[in-house]
């Protein structure tokens, strides 16, 4: 709802009241209605300030009510209403002003921000566009650039950033209200027809045809399939070359297509997701709202290589002292300087001083002893990890927190070598550690709620999107992963090449496809994790025994490429060839298409057309069917934390929603018979066979994927 006040005697106040962020409800729209009328009604009133309530201006519209049936009045007409006032209305914009919210404020004469706010047009994150007059009166009011900047990333700005652009009038450090009523009193009775935005001009360059072309080019090609960030280019290029109405007209349609996309809903859902995250539990019952966290002022971070640099620089930018260890001087200084190189760079684009001071090095694990938490990244080697556990048990001061950067060991294996294993959880980055924004946090049977709570609240500190996730061998990602990567060899054996299925997976929205990912994560990495397992041998006997271990199906390419060095980028070979080692730019491989060749001649496979769809359905459903699993076994508490993983963590196309979601898209009837399908063609392929949750799921009529977890936890309960 809405406030309606009168205050100073002649001015009318608007406070928008709907907690949190007052997103904009049929509730508070009906209120801004009523009291706009009752403020040009009222002759005592003179001019009229919008703000929110709890120094919140607004969150934009109400994403709750999206799905549901439109109520109350529309935003396009209440916006209109406020602009063609014959009172002043000045926004008094303290916190935020978002999407709606700044559509809102763009329709009001005039803009009065706290110098703390920030203001933004966030819809094309959530698959839309500005579509209650932003994308029209934004170019209008602070031109086309800036305008297609905002509206095409959703990126939100400061106020100073915003009276740079025009976009507020004027900014305070004072109460914002306060203010705004002043400059209101102030204002009363001037003439408005310079005020209203929709009747400006659009100003644009002399070569905006160009801007234009320049950013659709940028667009489509970081847009990965996403409708939205192609429609605010043409919502905008509509603003900047039509008469406002008629601009007003094109933004509508563009609003329709969006809406009713099915992006815009895996969006929505997905908003909530990386919210819902945060909400985790254990089995054990414990939750995030009854485990309290322990503060953390110093950490400590072993092993300073690939992952060691990164999550170092991550936990100084955020203002954490770290202890840095490595083995020797040599590796020591080396890491150093590259962790200062990062530190310098971040520090350079975000225009602060670097955190160098932040950090001390050293050689001797004695200097983690009076550290609250440590970040241990060594080699992933069990034996090496238990040994350093025994040591930082003996060392550190009790209480410490014992954290592994494992990608997916056996967190408990480790916390048994500890003399308090409640206080030891995986604490999984992803590469690298300062940009990619996921954590896993990974709880074994013996982890307290503390530590996890502790592990969770650290990852927000830092900017993390933490999921807590159950121990089991890869934990959610890199589980998942398994079945993913398998396919992909599999269909090159069956006939596919490297490229065609990247392509498939690239055209699908994926950043990069299967094999231009190992690549760039290196080839050995898993070829070692084989050998551990027994299943990489050099020199299998030949035949349909190559081709079967362990009872499954198994395929060795993978081990055929590193048994000839070739791991990826780093070498200059792998799936594909690079010009030379460490070159990111992948050009398809004559050598390696000779090698396929050779390798189904020798296998007696006859190699056949794989299309799309089968590439498609092989690698996702086979996925998904693993998410299933990861479900039933309690691994991961419901099915956004495995969406919120992957878009996080694996580059999955966010307009796709996560795999789980996708998998509601597809139709849970269809992706079980399509797996049922492929496993009657390979029996020998267990990730085939559908899994009994998503037979259940079926079984049940497919309910959305909110009801889940009550399905889930039938299944479970019945185990
Ligand atoms: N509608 C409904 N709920 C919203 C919301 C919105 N616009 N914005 C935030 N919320 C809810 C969140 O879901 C969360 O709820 P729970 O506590 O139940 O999880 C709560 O408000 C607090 O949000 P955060 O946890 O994100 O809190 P924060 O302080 O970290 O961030 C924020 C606050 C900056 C407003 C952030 O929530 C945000 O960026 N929200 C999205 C705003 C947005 O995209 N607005 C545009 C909507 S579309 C539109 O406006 C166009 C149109 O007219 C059609
Ligand atoms: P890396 O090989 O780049 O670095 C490991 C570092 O640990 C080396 O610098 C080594 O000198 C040091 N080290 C070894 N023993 C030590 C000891 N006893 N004390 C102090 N330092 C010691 O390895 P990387 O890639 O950084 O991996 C580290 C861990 O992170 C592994 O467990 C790995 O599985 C995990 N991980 C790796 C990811 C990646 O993409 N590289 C992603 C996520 C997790």
């Amino acid at each position: 709802m809405a406030q309606y006040t009168r205050v100073s005697g002649s001015v009318g106040l608007i406070t928008l009241q709907s907690p949190p962020v007052n997103a904009l409800s049929a509730a508070v729209r009906q209120g801004i209605v009523d009291s706009m009328q009752r403020a040009l009604s009222e002759p005592e009133v003179k001019s009229v300030v919008i703000c929110g309530q709890n120094g919140i201006f607004s969150g934009g519209a109400d994403i709750k009510e999206f799905g549901g049936q439109m109520s109350g009045p529309p935003l396009i007409p209440m916006i209109h209403a406020i602009e063609a006032a014959s009172k002043p209305v000045v926004a008094a914009i303290e916190g935020i002003a978002l999407g709606g919210g700044l559509e809102l404020a763009l329709g009001c004469h005039y803009r009065i921000a706290h110098s703390k706010a920030r203001v933004g047009l966030p819809e094309v994150t959530l698959g839309l566009l500005p579509g209650a007059g932003g994308s029209q009166r934004l170019p209008r009011l602070i031109g086309v650039p800036a305008a297609l900047d905002l509206i095409t990333t959703g990126r939100y700005v400061t106020a100073a950033e915003a009276l740079k652009f025009g976009l507020v009038d004027q900014i305070t450090d004072h109460n914002t209200v306060n203010v705004a009523v002043k400059f209101a009193q102030r204002v009363a009775g001037q003439p408005l027809d310079a005020r209203r935005i929709s009747t400006y001009p659009c100003l644009c360059p002399p070569d905006v045809d160009v801007l234009f072309e320049e950013v659709m080019q940028r667009v489509r090609r970081t847009a990965r399939g996403a409708i939205a960030p192609i429609a605010c280019v043409q919502a905008v290029r509509a603003a900047a070359t039509l008469p406002y109405n008629q601009g007003m007209e094109r933004e509508r349609e563009l609003m329709a297509t969006l809406f009713t996309s099915g992006q815009t809903r895996a969006l929505q859902y997905f908003f909530f997701a990386q919210r819902a995250v945060g909400r985790w539990s254990m089995p054990s019952g414990a939750r995030w709202d009854t485990s309290k966290p322990r503060p953390v002022h110093k950490a400590a971070v072993i092993g300073l290589g690939t992952m060691g640099r990164g999550i170092t620089v991550a936990l100084a930018q955020a203002g954490f002292s770290v202890v840095a260890v490595e083995t020797q001087e040599k590796q020591l200084m080396e890491a150093k300087q590259a962790i200062s190189g990062m530190l310098e760079r971040g520090a350079k684009r975000r225009g602060v001083a670097p955190a160098l001071d932040k950090i001390n090095y050293g050689c001797n694990i004695q200097s983690v002893a009076d550290v609250d938490l440590v970040i241990e990244a060594v080699f992933e080697d069990m034996a090496l990890k238990k040994k350093v556990f025994q040591q930082l048990s003996a060392v550190c001061k009790p209480g410490t927190f014992l954290c592994s950067n494992t990608s997916g060991l056996d967190i408990d294996q480790l916390a048994c070598q500890t003399r308090n294993p409640e206080l030891v959880v995986g604490m999984h980055f992803f590469a690298p550690a300062h940009v990619m924004k996921l954590l896993e946090v990974v709880y074994g049977p013996k982890s307290s709620p503390l530590a996890v709570a502790t592990a969770m609240q650290l990852g927000k500190k830092i900017g993390k999107v933490s999921v807590a996730v159950g121990n089991c061998r890869g934990f959610v990602g890199n589980r998942m992963l398994k079945p993913y990567l398998e396919q992909a060899l599999f269909l090159l054996e069956e006939g596919a090449t490297p490229e065609f299925v990247d392509q498939v997976l690239e055209e699908f929205g994926f950043a990069m496809g299967v094999f231009r990912m190992s690549d760039l994560s290196g080839l050995d990495v898993g070829w070692k994790v084989r050998m551990a397992d027994g299943l990489a041998v050099p020199n299998p006997t030949t035949g349909q025994a190559t081709r079967l271990r362990q009872g499954r199906r198994y395929s060795p390419l993978g081990d055929l490429l590193c048994e000839q060095g070739r791991f990826g980028q780093k070498t200059g070979r792998g799936w594909y060839q690079y010009n030379k080692p460490g070159s990111q730019v992948a050009k398809p491989d004559p050598w390696l298409h000779s090698f396929l060749d050779e390798y189904r001649a020798r296998h007696t496979l006859v190699a056949r057309r794989i299309d799309h769809q089968e590439v498609l359905e092989r690698c996702l459903y086979s996925m998904i069917n693993e998410g299933f699993r990861i479900l039933e076994d309690g691994i991961a508490a419901g099915p956004e934390d495995i969406d919120v993983i992957y878009v996080f963590g694996y580059s999955w196309p966010r307009h796709r929603g996560g795999p789980m979601f996708y998998a509601t898209t597809v139709g849970l009837n269809k992706v079980l018979e399509r797996l049922e399908h492929y496993h009657q063609a390979h029996p020998d392929v267990p990730s085939l066979q559908p899994c009994d949750l998503l037979r259940k799921l079926v079984g049940s009529g497919s309910p959305p994927i909110q009801k889940w977890r009550e399905v889930i936890k039938k299944v479970r309960s019945q185990l």
